[in-house]
Protein backbone atom coordinates (compact mmCIF):
# COMPACT_ATOMS: atom_id res chain seq x y z
CA UNK A 1 0.00 0.00 0.00
CA UNK A 2 0.96 3.62 -0.88
CA UNK A 3 0.29 6.47 1.68
CA UNK A 4 0.75 10.07 0.43
CA UNK A 5 0.86 12.73 3.32
CA UNK A 6 -0.92 15.68 1.24
CA UNK A 7 -1.01 17.84 4.17
CA UNK A 8 0.59 17.52 8.10
CA UNK A 9 -1.14 21.21 9.69
CA UNK A 10 -3.71 22.02 11.62
CA UNK A 11 -6.99 23.75 10.69
CA UNK A 12 -5.72 27.10 8.93
CA UNK A 13 -2.46 25.56 7.89
CA UNK A 14 0.60 26.95 8.25
CA UNK A 15 1.43 29.69 8.04
CA UNK A 16 -1.96 30.80 8.54
CA UNK A 17 -3.46 33.56 7.23
CA UNK A 18 -3.95 35.85 9.91
CA UNK A 19 -1.45 35.12 12.32
CA UNK A 20 1.39 36.97 13.28
CA UNK A 21 3.09 34.60 15.78
CA UNK A 22 6.76 34.50 15.63
CA UNK A 23 6.35 31.22 13.98
CA UNK A 24 3.93 31.97 11.53
CA UNK A 25 6.17 35.08 11.03
CA UNK A 26 9.38 33.08 10.33
CA UNK A 27 7.75 30.79 7.94
CA UNK A 28 6.44 33.54 5.99
CA UNK A 29 9.99 35.06 6.22
CA UNK A 30 11.78 31.84 4.47
CA UNK A 31 13.40 31.20 7.74
CA UNK A 32 15.41 27.50 7.23
CA UNK A 33 13.84 24.45 8.78
CA UNK A 34 10.09 26.63 9.26
CA UNK A 35 8.62 24.94 6.21
CA UNK A 36 5.05 25.66 5.42
CA UNK A 37 2.72 22.94 5.59
CA UNK A 38 -1.26 22.77 3.78
CA UNK A 39 -4.16 20.81 6.05
CA UNK A 40 -4.27 17.12 6.70
CA UNK A 41 -4.79 14.48 4.98
CA UNK A 42 -3.86 11.27 3.00
CA UNK A 43 -4.01 9.55 -0.03
CA UNK A 44 -4.01 6.07 0.44
CA UNK A 45 -4.02 3.22 -2.34
CA UNK A 46 -3.23 -1.02 -2.61
CA UNK A 47 -2.64 -1.14 -5.94
CA UNK A 48 -1.85 2.51 -7.16
CA UNK A 49 -4.50 2.81 -9.32
CA UNK A 50 -7.27 3.42 -7.42
CA UNK A 51 -7.33 5.93 -4.69
CA UNK A 52 -8.96 6.48 -1.47
CA UNK A 53 -8.67 10.63 0.90
CA UNK A 54 -8.50 10.56 4.10
CA UNK A 55 -10.05 13.33 4.95
CA UNK A 56 -10.65 16.45 2.46
CA UNK A 57 -8.96 19.37 3.54
CA UNK A 58 -9.90 23.04 1.80
CA UNK A 59 -6.33 22.57 0.09
CA UNK A 60 -7.19 19.82 -1.75
CA UNK A 61 -6.59 21.07 -4.93
CA UNK A 62 -3.35 22.21 -4.71
CA UNK A 63 -2.37 18.79 -2.45
CA UNK A 64 -3.96 17.27 -5.72
CA UNK A 65 -2.12 18.86 -8.11
CA UNK A 66 1.06 18.71 -5.87
CA UNK A 67 1.17 14.61 -6.61
CA UNK A 68 1.82 13.26 -9.37
CA UNK A 69 0.17 9.75 -8.32
CA UNK A 70 -3.43 11.20 -8.53
CA UNK A 71 -2.71 12.81 -11.90
CA UNK A 72 -6.06 12.26 -13.46
CA UNK A 73 -6.08 9.91 -17.18
CA UNK A 74 -6.05 8.04 -19.51
CA UNK A 75 -9.61 9.36 -20.05
CA UNK A 76 -10.05 12.94 -20.30
CA UNK A 77 -12.24 13.23 -16.94
CA UNK A 78 -10.87 9.92 -15.33
CA UNK A 79 -9.42 10.39 -11.84
CA UNK A 80 -8.15 7.86 -9.80
CA UNK A 81 -9.77 8.81 -6.48
CA UNK A 82 -12.24 6.39 -5.93
CA UNK A 83 -13.66 7.84 -2.10
CA UNK A 84 -12.93 9.48 0.96
CA UNK A 85 -12.64 8.34 4.39
CA UNK A 86 -13.22 11.07 7.41
CA UNK A 87 -12.42 10.94 10.88
CA UNK A 88 -14.95 13.47 11.49
CA UNK A 89 -16.75 16.68 10.49
CA UNK A 90 -14.39 19.39 11.13
CA UNK A 91 -14.15 21.72 8.32
CA UNK A 92 -10.35 21.64 8.05
CA UNK A 93 -10.99 17.87 7.40
CA UNK A 94 -14.34 18.69 5.52
CA UNK A 95 -14.67 21.24 3.16
CA UNK A 96 -12.33 19.70 0.49
CA UNK A 97 -14.83 17.69 -0.42
CA UNK A 98 -16.79 20.97 -2.02
CA UNK A 99 -13.37 20.92 -3.87
CA UNK A 100 -13.73 17.81 -5.37
CA UNK A 101 -17.58 18.82 -7.18
CA UNK A 102 -16.29 18.77 -11.03
CA UNK A 103 -15.36 15.52 -10.55
CA UNK A 104 -18.57 12.50 -11.17
CA UNK A 105 -18.70 11.84 -7.37
CA UNK A 106 -17.28 9.69 -4.72
CA UNK A 107 -18.66 7.50 -2.06
CA UNK A 108 -17.74 9.13 1.35
CA UNK A 109 -17.19 7.13 4.86
CA UNK A 110 -17.27 8.67 8.30
CA UNK A 111 -19.16 8.41 11.55
CA UNK A 112 -23.00 8.67 11.78
CA UNK A 113 -22.65 11.77 13.62
CA UNK A 114 -20.71 13.66 11.47
CA UNK A 115 -22.31 12.27 8.14
CA UNK A 116 -25.79 13.88 10.37
CA UNK A 117 -23.46 17.32 10.43
CA UNK A 118 -22.69 17.28 6.44
CA UNK A 119 -26.15 17.37 6.28
CA UNK A 120 -28.34 19.28 8.58
CA UNK A 121 -26.00 21.67 9.55
CA UNK A 122 -23.55 22.13 6.89
CA UNK A 123 -25.48 20.83 3.79
CA UNK A 124 -22.38 19.31 1.91
CA UNK A 125 -24.06 16.17 0.90
CA UNK A 126 -26.98 18.51 -0.23
CA UNK A 127 -24.46 20.39 -2.36
CA UNK A 128 -22.31 18.01 -4.13
CA UNK A 129 -25.52 16.20 -4.59
CA UNK A 130 -26.47 18.81 -7.35
CA UNK A 131 -23.17 17.95 -9.06
CA UNK A 132 -22.24 14.48 -9.14
CA UNK A 133 -23.22 11.26 -8.17
CA UNK A 134 -22.03 11.07 -4.49
CA UNK A 135 -22.89 8.42 -2.15
CA UNK A 136 -22.70 8.59 2.01
CA UNK A 137 -21.93 5.80 4.25
CA UNK A 138 -20.93 5.14 7.93
CA UNK A 139 -18.00 3.93 8.58
CA UNK A 140 -18.06 0.94 9.95
CA UNK A 141 -14.83 -1.30 11.64
CA UNK A 142 -13.98 -4.18 9.25
CA UNK A 143 -14.62 -2.56 6.04
CA UNK A 144 -13.31 -2.88 2.89
CA UNK A 145 -11.79 -0.53 0.10
CA UNK A 146 -10.67 -3.34 -2.32
CA UNK A 147 -8.11 -5.59 -0.71
CA UNK A 148 -7.44 -2.93 2.07
CA UNK A 149 -9.37 -3.50 5.52
CA UNK A 150 -10.12 -0.80 7.48
CA UNK A 151 -10.66 -0.93 11.49
CA UNK A 152 -12.92 2.27 13.38
CA UNK A 153 -11.91 3.71 16.91
CA UNK A 154 -14.26 5.90 18.25
CA UNK A 155 -12.03 8.48 19.62
CA UNK A 156 -13.88 11.21 20.78
CA UNK A 157 -17.26 13.25 21.43
CA UNK A 158 -15.85 16.52 19.86
CA UNK A 159 -18.32 17.89 17.68
CA UNK A 160 -17.59 20.92 15.53
CA UNK A 161 -18.05 24.10 16.33
CA UNK A 162 -20.74 24.85 13.48
CA UNK A 163 -22.73 22.03 14.30
CA UNK A 164 -26.02 22.17 16.54
CA UNK A 165 -27.28 18.75 17.17
CA UNK A 166 -25.96 17.24 20.45
CA UNK A 167 -27.19 13.44 19.92
CA UNK A 168 -25.25 10.21 19.49
CA UNK A 169 -21.45 10.02 18.80
CA UNK A 170 -18.87 9.17 18.30
CA UNK A 171 -18.06 12.44 16.25
CA UNK A 172 -14.38 11.73 15.89
CA UNK A 173 -12.68 8.25 14.93
CA UNK A 174 -9.53 7.20 14.35
CA UNK A 175 -8.57 4.61 10.92
CA UNK A 176 -6.34 1.60 11.34
CA UNK A 177 -6.18 0.80 7.54
CA UNK A 178 -4.21 -3.08 6.61
CA UNK A 179 -3.01 -4.22 2.89
CA UNK A 180 -3.36 -8.09 3.51
CA UNK A 181 -1.12 -8.31 0.40
CA UNK A 182 2.05 -7.00 2.27
CA UNK A 183 1.45 -7.03 5.53
CA UNK A 184 1.43 -2.64 6.02
CA UNK A 185 -0.38 -1.19 8.72
CA UNK A 186 -1.20 2.41 9.16
CA UNK A 187 -3.04 4.32 11.73
CA UNK A 188 -4.26 7.69 11.01
CA UNK A 189 -5.77 9.50 14.19
CA UNK A 190 -5.20 13.25 13.77
CA UNK A 191 -8.23 14.22 16.18
CA UNK A 192 -7.39 13.20 20.03
CA UNK A 193 -9.42 14.98 22.49
CA UNK A 194 -7.95 12.35 24.81
CA UNK A 195 -5.47 9.56 24.87
CA UNK A 196 -8.69 7.18 23.90
CA UNK A 197 -9.20 4.07 25.30
CA UNK A 198 -8.34 1.46 23.23
CA UNK A 199 -5.43 2.65 21.18
CA UNK A 200 -2.76 0.81 22.80
CA UNK A 201 -4.40 -2.10 21.27
CA UNK A 202 -5.57 -0.39 17.99
CA UNK A 203 -1.79 0.33 17.12
CA UNK A 204 -0.52 -2.84 17.73
CA UNK A 205 0.95 -3.93 15.13
CA UNK A 206 1.17 -1.40 13.17
CA UNK A 207 4.33 -0.01 10.36
CA UNK A 208 2.92 3.98 11.12
CA UNK A 209 1.15 5.84 12.81
CA UNK A 210 0.08 9.36 12.72
CA UNK A 211 -1.12 10.85 15.58
CA UNK A 212 -2.68 14.34 16.44
CA UNK A 213 0.61 16.48 17.43
CA UNK A 214 -1.88 20.03 17.63
CA UNK A 215 -0.50 21.34 20.17
CA UNK A 216 2.57 20.88 22.03
CA UNK A 217 1.66 21.98 25.99
CA UNK A 218 -1.82 22.83 26.85
CA UNK A 219 -1.30 26.26 26.92
CA UNK A 220 0.34 27.92 24.01
CA UNK A 221 -2.37 29.45 22.62
CA UNK A 222 -2.82 31.88 26.02
CA UNK A 223 -0.89 34.78 26.64
CA UNK A 224 -0.52 38.19 24.57
CA UNK A 225 3.29 37.70 23.63
CA UNK A 226 3.75 36.67 20.06
CA UNK A 227 4.69 33.34 21.34
CA UNK A 228 1.34 32.81 22.71
CA UNK A 229 -1.65 34.54 20.23
CA UNK A 230 -3.59 35.93 23.26
CA UNK A 231 -6.67 33.08 22.44
CA UNK A 232 -8.12 31.08 24.98
CA UNK A 233 -9.66 28.48 22.51
CA UNK A 234 -6.62 26.04 23.16
CA UNK A 235 -9.34 23.92 25.89
CA UNK A 236 -12.03 24.50 23.49
CA UNK A 237 -10.47 23.15 20.56
CA UNK A 238 -9.59 19.72 23.05
CA UNK A 239 -6.66 18.24 21.35
CA UNK A 240 -4.08 16.04 23.85
CA UNK A 241 -1.09 17.81 23.84
CA UNK A 242 2.71 16.14 23.01
CA UNK A 243 4.46 17.10 26.28
CA UNK A 244 3.66 16.69 30.26
CA UNK A 245 2.90 13.81 32.16
CA UNK A 246 -0.96 13.15 29.94
CA UNK A 247 0.73 14.50 27.26
CA UNK A 248 1.12 11.81 23.74
CA UNK A 249 5.19 11.57 23.97
CA UNK A 250 4.78 10.11 27.24
CA UNK A 251 2.51 7.16 26.49
CA UNK A 252 4.38 6.81 23.06
CA UNK A 253 7.44 6.45 24.78
CA UNK A 254 6.14 3.73 27.07
CA UNK A 255 4.81 2.51 23.83
CA UNK A 256 7.61 2.23 22.26
CA UNK A 257 9.83 0.06 24.13
CA UNK A 258 6.68 -2.84 23.60
CA UNK A 259 6.02 -2.44 19.67
CA UNK A 260 9.55 -1.41 18.57
CA UNK A 261 8.77 -2.12 14.81
CA UNK A 262 5.98 0.52 14.71
CA UNK A 263 6.83 4.24 13.46
CA UNK A 264 4.83 7.29 14.67
CA UNK A 265 4.48 10.60 13.59
CA UNK A 266 2.83 13.72 14.50
CA UNK A 267 0.19 15.44 11.73
CA UNK A 268 -2.07 18.01 12.34
CA UNK A 269 0.64 20.90 14.02
CA UNK A 270 -0.99 23.94 14.88
CA UNK A 271 0.72 27.08 13.80
CA UNK A 272 1.45 27.73 17.47
CA UNK A 273 3.33 24.34 18.05
CA UNK A 274 7.36 25.29 18.45
CA UNK A 275 8.07 21.60 17.05
CA UNK A 276 7.30 23.59 13.67
CA UNK A 277 10.69 24.87 14.10
CA UNK A 278 13.26 22.21 13.60
CA UNK A 279 16.08 24.61 15.40
CA UNK A 280 13.46 24.78 18.22
CA UNK A 281 14.22 22.09 21.92
CA UNK A 282 10.40 21.13 21.48
CA UNK A 283 11.45 19.79 18.00
CA UNK A 284 14.55 18.18 19.58
CA UNK A 285 12.28 16.55 22.60
CA UNK A 286 10.24 14.83 20.27
CA UNK A 287 12.57 13.57 17.77
CA UNK A 288 14.95 12.29 20.77
CA UNK A 289 11.62 9.79 21.31
CA UNK A 290 12.14 8.88 17.81
CA UNK A 291 8.79 10.27 16.84
CA UNK A 292 8.93 12.38 13.35
CA UNK A 293 7.25 15.17 12.07
CA UNK A 294 7.65 14.35 8.23
CA UNK A 295 6.61 17.30 5.62
CA UNK A 296 3.84 17.56 3.68
CA UNK A 297 4.11 14.93 -0.05
CA UNK A 298 5.91 12.46 2.08
CA UNK A 299 5.27 8.86 0.09
CA UNK A 300 5.65 5.98 2.63
CA UNK A 301 5.16 2.37 1.42
CA UNK A 302 3.98 -0.51 3.54
C1 LIG B 1 -9.87 21.17 15.56
O1 LIG B 1 -9.03 20.43 15.07
O2 LIG B 1 -10.01 21.30 16.78
C2 LIG B 1 -10.75 21.94 14.66
O3 LIG B 1 -10.41 21.69 13.34
C3 LIG B 1 -10.71 23.37 15.04
C4 LIG B 1 -11.38 24.23 14.04
O4 LIG B 1 -10.75 24.58 13.04
O5 LIG B 1 -12.55 24.59 14.24
MN1 LIG C 1 -8.63 20.36 13.05
ZN1 LIG D 1 0.84 31.50 13.89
Amino acid sequence: MKVVLLGTAAGGGFPQWNCNCGRCASCRGGAPGVVPRSQDGLAISADGSDWYLVNASPDIRAQILATDLLDPGPGPRETPIRGALLTDAELDHSLGLLMLREGAGLEVYAPVAALNALRDDFAVQQIVGRYGDWAWFAAKDGMTLGRLRVRVLAVSNKKPKYARADGGGPWVVAYRIEDPATGGVIVYAPCLATWPDGLETFVDGASYVLLDGTFFSPDEMSGSTRAGVGSTAQRAMGHVPIAGPDGSLERIRKLGAVQPGTNWAYVHLNNTNPVLDSRSPEYAEVRAVGVKLPPDGTVLEL
